[in-house]
């Protein structure tokens, strides 16, 4: 009897073996929201433990020295403990650390290094009993601290004061300040921030309208937010309100620019208000920063920190700042509890952003951008199927082992926006606008799985209104590869009079005689990204002449012209190519950029070159990728 249980333990865990080992294609398959969440949620880009001690609130003074480019800081972490609980495991990455105390009474505490990771970098564990309430970290960041940016003057547009930006998402937190780094955990925060007088600090808080002779600022956030929405910058700065609720902080030298290309910041808020309920967060406040910030917006709560690349003059890539105030909703309210639900935060916000631009400019108007946005994620599939990451098509992500950021795709942006834009089909708009404000009322300031999303969308979506999805929706969607094929439609009309004047050109018609009146940007970007591939560079003068693309204000007409410009090796563009690459840090156009250039040798040495200038200007975030793009070694750094 004995025996043939124990053959029978064997054989099921000769199973258990061959189903831990199938490939990952059957996973996929496999892969339904029922087994997805009978695994334990687990944040893999954290060494945080909040089961057993968990951060509460952090009350953060530091000193912000841009000689050394470093800040000296005290992290004082209030705490909630388990019965039992015998350390507090913070992530660090590069943070060199002086002491750590216990209580208000600062009693020594006994602290240890763990392992470093390229990725996750090094636990600090902290010896705590169970009555422990606060741990005080004092410590200094290194001098190339990952999540900071530290500019000469000479990188800012007033070319006079040095300036400070953080970047923390998405685990960059960790390198400036010993946090819980995991968007599951979220904590109030205090801060005291001392800076040069002549300079004004900025934070995801409540901040000062004016400088403070005394250079030190005290920031308060109330509601509690993750690691990776902890943001500070710091420069000579100075704020115009552009609301009641609304404003802009920006150098000097650019407020005038930044407060006509937003004037219309407290109308979009009121648009996103009405479609998704209030906004919880105050104010909401925008920052143009220096060029070399590596995104175009990230949404710091109530402060969205920007590109100065979207202040095009005519107010053309304000979807952007829709697309950031979103994220007050979607990702900030209610957050991704893993970067492997990465989808949730973006495909939301985009889905969310395209309903404020809708509202504000009306359908046609928001189809351009729904229908650019297919065409990038068309291309963005292709490329990863190419390059044998099919996986990272899927919208459910396995970073395991991996860098987040290798998650940054079209995937997360653009699936996600078209699966919610297949999903209000279903229903049809009025109920799906319902249910998405429900769900950000229910949910906020919560953690959100995919797993529980879908659930949450049976439950309160399609069983209520007797909807029977196929089968297959999910393991198409969610859990599989490509792009499925109920695709909603877009329907760009207004790009259908781009197609007829690209087509004349093709056929004869000179470009100037072209009828491109009262075309927006988006309908030049349409114009340029479908120019065919094999034209000369006599052509592309005729073009560049007819319309002036080289001398673009609008970086987003720029970038899309300089692709055919490498392409063809239409070299009148190239010094414009070279001024732009030199001062630009946003990864989104410096990545496609320097690929393009490397597809030639004349090209390759080009950017290298370029590069060899251009890096110092740049944040890690884009450093990180160029490096790997460039294959650009340690040796010649030096
Ligand atoms: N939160 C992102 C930026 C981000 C994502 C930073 C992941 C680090 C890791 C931000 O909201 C964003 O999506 N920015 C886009 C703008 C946009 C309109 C799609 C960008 O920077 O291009
Ligand atoms: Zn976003």
């Amino acid at each position: 009897m004995k025996n043939i249980i124990q053959i029978n333990i064997f054989i099921l865990l000769l199973f258990f073996i061959w189903g831990c080992s199938t490939t990952t294609e059957q996973t996929a398959k496999e892969n339904t929201p029922e087994i997805m969440e009978a695994k334990e949620v687990r944040d893999q880009h954290t060494y945080a433990k909040p089961q057993e001690a968990v951060v509460k609130h952090l009350n953060w003074e530091a000193r912000v020295d841009f000689e050394r480019q470093q800040i000296e800081a005290v992290a004082r972490l209030d705490i909630e403990v388990a019965d039992k609980a015998e350390e507090l495991y913070l992530d660090t990455k590069g943070l060199i650390i002086d002491k750590v105390t216990l209580g208000e009474e600062e009693v020594m505490a006994v602290y240890e290094m763990g392992d470093y990771n390229a990725v996750t970098g090094t636990p600090l564990i902290i010896k705590i009993t169970p009555k422990t309430r606060r741990v005080n970290v004092y410590y200094t960041t290194a001098k190339d601290a990952e999540a900071l940016q530290w500019l000469n003057p000479e990188q800012t547009a007033g070319k006079n004061e040095p300036f400070l930006f953080t970047q923390s998402q998405a685990i960059l937190a960790r390198s400036w300040i010993p946090v819980q780094d995991s968007p599951g955990i979220r904590f109030t925060y205090s801060a005291t921030v001392q800076v040069p007088s002549r300079l004004m600090a900025l934070m995801s808080a409540e901040n000062p309208m004016k400088k403070h002779e005394s250079g030190i600022y005290k920031f308060e956030m109330k509601q509690p937010i993750p690691a990776y929405l902890m943001a500070l910058a710091v420069g000579n700065l100075v704020f115009e309100p552009l609301g009641t609720r609304t404003g802009v902080y920006a150098e000097p030298a650019q407020i005038e620019k930044a407060a006509y290309e937003f004037a219309e910041l407290d109308e979009m808020l009121e648009a996103a208000e009405k479609l998704y309920g209030p906004y919880r967060w105050e104010r909401y406040d925008l920052i143009v920063l220096p060029p070399s910030f590596p995104f175009g917006g990230m949404e710091n709560p109530r402060l969205t920190f920007a590109t100065p690349t979207i202040l095009a003059g005519d107010r053309s890539l304000t979807s952007l700042v829709a697309h950031e105030l979103a994220h007050s909703w979607s990702g900030n309210l209610v957050t991704n509890a893993t970067w492997d639900d990465f989808w949730l935060n973006e495909g939301f916000t985009v889905y969310f952003e395209r309903r404020i631009m809708e509202a504000m400019y009306g359908r046609p108007y928001a189809e351009m951008l729904a229908e650019l946005g297919y065409q990038d994620l068309k291309q963005t599939v292709e490329e990863l199927m190419g390059e044998g990451k099919e996986e990272d098509t899927r919208l459910k992500l396995d970073l395991t082992g991996r860098n987040p950021d290798e998650g940054v795709t079209d995937v997360a942006y653009e699936k996600g926006y078209f699966f919610l834009r297949h999903l209000e089909g279903l229903v049809g708009r009025e109920k799906f606008d319902e249910f998405l404000k429900e769900y950000f009322e229910k949910n906020a300031f919560q953690v959100m799985t995919t797993e529980r999303f879908i659930k949450y969308l049976e439950e309160n979506l399609l069983k209520p209104n007797n909807i029977e999805i196929a089968g297959t929706t999910y393991s198409d969607w969610i859990y599989g590869e490509g792009l499925p094929e109920n695709m909603p439609e877009v329907d760009a009309e207004l790009f259908n009079a781009v197609d007829r004047q690209l087509q004349a050109w093709k056929e004869g018609t000179p470009a100037a005689s072209l009828q491109t009146d009262e075309w927006s940007s988006h309908e030049w970007l349409h114009f340029i990204r479908n120019l065919p591939d094999d034209l000369s560079a006599d052509r592309l003068r005729e073009l560049d002449q007819a319309f002036g693309f080289t001398q673009s204000g609008n970086s987003e007409v720029l970038a899309a012209w300089f692709m055919h410009a490498i392409a063809r090796e239409y070299e009148p563009a190239y010094p414009a190519l070279r001024e732009f690459l030199n001062s630009v840090g946003r990864r989104k156009f410096l990545m496609p950029l320097y690929k393009k250039l490397t597809e030639t040798e004349a090209g390759g040495i080009l950017a290298r070159d370029i590069y060899k200038t251009a890096r110092p200007n740049y944040h890690f975030v884009s450093v990180n990728s160029l490096d790997a793009l460039l294959k650009y070694r340690e040796e010649t750094k030096k």
